[in-house]
């Protein structure tokens, strides 16, 4: 085409274009012809350009090229199709605002892969409480703020109960269990399980009394280091997990079983992959990703070495059982799959499988990591530990453990738990949701079926609620006369209908733990040691690992 001919082309196009009698399937189809003529006479002056600085290097090109230039004109095409459903997608969309994602790899570049949740928030403060990204090509909600989330998930609780599809969680569990199921088989496991926790004494006395024979565990296996350097990630990590254990498996194990840790080690693999840069490639491109190696691979195994030991348990319970003495929730789970004729309710042993992988996990890193974070912030900051010291002390004394009921009588350690968990912050994302049919939150459009992705450490950091979000500060949860403040904002179990089920257990636990070891060491840094407040990737951030030294008092 010649320059002037191109020229008139042009024109024709762009008088046509801005008649106003157009309709707009017509003026799409002109601009993506002009965008077609746009892009065949940039690539021709291109090959133009270089054929004028060297005429051999032009023939031998023409002759090379002269055959590819019909692919590569194809490829143009079917290019600037793509270009062009693209921004129809995303124009015309009406979703919330959010950073312009390209084709195919939507916002990745935005979001990053060294420091993705900081990449979240800064996309929540340029665009506000509701915004959209791209994860691939799929449009997806992040919600942020206290607000939004009371919106969402409380005020519209019943359209935002679901957990969206991912190829990962297919893969794992098969939808199954209770952390990533939806529907009417979710509602079921999860009532089942809130009702099996209660019946096992969760907010009784009978739990708190097997939570204090734990802590006693827990403080004579620290006694054993006597004041040297240790890291204590293993004896929190099997004192939590041996409350759980007693729930679900009716019995505790000692620190020392080395199935024990196995278990514990292929949980912790697997539970590292949602929130990971695999986990993300994985949901992206799951053919492609299920024949590559990488650490998804890892998780994949662990899952499957995981799942023997819980057949296991669940073949014993099967032949020790009596019927009308359940012991734990596997006993209960095996009398309501015999009882149960509601075959969409899903209680079968494959389900109680899942079911008990999902109480492990949730139940166990999220408490071991919490109280992981308070030992790091004692010794972070030694003026706080002493107050709590010097306040159970003065409440409980050395004589005997502290108990529930003493909560109320130590406000200052109290808001400290509060702060720990609000500042460590460990559930940066919640498990995402989907809303059941079109919705608004803040006034934007939230469509049926799309990726809800909440972002609880902006609640637990809103500068609305939190006088100094940043910093560990105590006084967020005291009022002027040092009394506990309770505060509707503090969500770190999240709200509305899929909050956590474990929050009466957590709670306990945190309590009770904390104040033991409080009561029975002094933590200390190592000489010299750099303290670093970064969190591990995972679904629940636990600090890195370190060593510390626990005094007796
Ligand atoms: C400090 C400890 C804990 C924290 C901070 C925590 C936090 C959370 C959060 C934020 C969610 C997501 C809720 C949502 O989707 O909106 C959740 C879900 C869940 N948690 Fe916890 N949790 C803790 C301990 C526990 C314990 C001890 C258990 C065991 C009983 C447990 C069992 C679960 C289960 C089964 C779910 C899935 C609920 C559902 O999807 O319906 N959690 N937890």
């Amino acid at each position: 085409m010649t320059s002037k001919s191109r020229r008139a082309r042009r024109e024709v196009i762009a008088t046509t274009f801005n008649a106003s009698s157009l309709s707009a399937f017509t003026r799409l189809r002109f601009s993506f012809e002009w965008v077609c003529a746009y892009i065949s006479t940039a690539v021709h002056f291109f090959i133009n350009n270089q054929s004028a600085l060297s005429v051999n290097m032009a023939s031998v090109l023409s002759q090379l090229m002269g055959p590819w230039m019909d692919v590569q004109g194809f490829l143009i095409f079917l290019c600037v199709l793509l270009l062009v459903k693209h921004l129809r997608d995303v124009l015309i969309n009406n979703m919330p605002p959010g950073p312009f994602p390209l084709p195919l790899v939507g916002n990745f570049i935005n979001i990053g892969f060294s420091d993705p949740l900081g990449a979240f928030q800064r996309i929540a403060e340029r665009y506000g409480d509701v915004s959209t990204l791209y994860l691939g090509n799929k449009p997806c909600i992040l919600l942020t703020g206290y607000e939004s989330f009371k919106e969402a998930f409380v005020e519209q609780a019943d359209i935002f109960t679901d957990r969206p599809y991912f190829p990962l969680v297919d893969k794992l569990s098969k939808g199954k269990g209770l952390i990533m199921s939806s529907g009417h088989m979710w509602r079921q496991q999860r009532r089942f399980a809130l009702a099996t926790l209660k019946y096992f004494g969760v907010g009784k006395k009978t739990l708190e009394n097997f939570i204090l024979q734990e802590c006693r565990f827990l403080c004579d296996s620290i006694q054993t280091e006597r004041g040297l350097p240790f890291n204590p990630q293993h004896f929190v990590m099997d004192a939590v997990a041996n409350i759980i254990s007693g729930l679900v498996f009716g019995h505790r194990f000692e620190y020392d079983e080395h199935n024990f840790h196995l278990m514990q080690k292929y949980l912790d693999e697997f539970l590292q992959l949602p929130i990971s840069n695999w986990g993300r490639l994985y949901n992206q491109f799951p053919t492609l990703m299920s024949m590559l190696p990488g650490k998804h691979q890892t998780a994949f195994a662990s899952m499957s070495k995981l799942k023997p030991y819980l057949q296991e348990e669940i073949r014993k319970h099967k032949e020790e059982r009596d019927p009308s003495n359940p012991r734990d929730y596997i006993d209960c789970y095996l009398e309501e799959i015999e009882r149960c004729k509601d075959s969409e309710a899903e209680f079968t042993e494959d389900n109680l499988m899942y079911c008990v992988v999902d109480l492990f996990g949730a139940g166990t890193e999220t408490t071991s990591n919490t109280l992981r974070w308070a030992l790091l912030f004692m010794i972070k900051y030694p003026e706080v530990q002493e107050k709590v010291q010097s306040e159970i002390d003065q409440v409980i004394g050395q004589s005997r453990q502290p108990l529930m009921d003493d909560r109320t009588n130590l406000p200052y350690t109290y808001a400290v738990i509060h702060e720990i968990q609000r500042f460590a912050n460990i559930i940066t994302f919640t498990p995402p949701r989907m809303a059941n049919k079109d919705t608004t939150v803040g006034g934007r459009l939230i469509p049926k079926g799309v990726v809800v992705m909440p972002l609880l450490k902006s609640v637990l950091q809103d500068k609305n609620e939190y006088s100094t979000p940043y910093e560990f500060n105590p006084a967020h949860f005291l009022d002027e006369n040092g009394k506990f403040l309770k505060k509707d904002s503090f969500i770190p179990f999240s709200i509305g209908k899929r909050m956590c089920p474990g929050e009466q257990l957590a709670r306990m636990e945190l309590f009770l733990f904390f104040t033991s070891l409080m009561q029975r060491f002094t933590f200390l840094p190592l000489e010299g040691q750099m303290l670093s407040l970064k969190g591990t990737i995972s679904v629940s951030s636990g600090p890195e690992p370190f060593q510390i030294c626990a005094v007796p008092r």
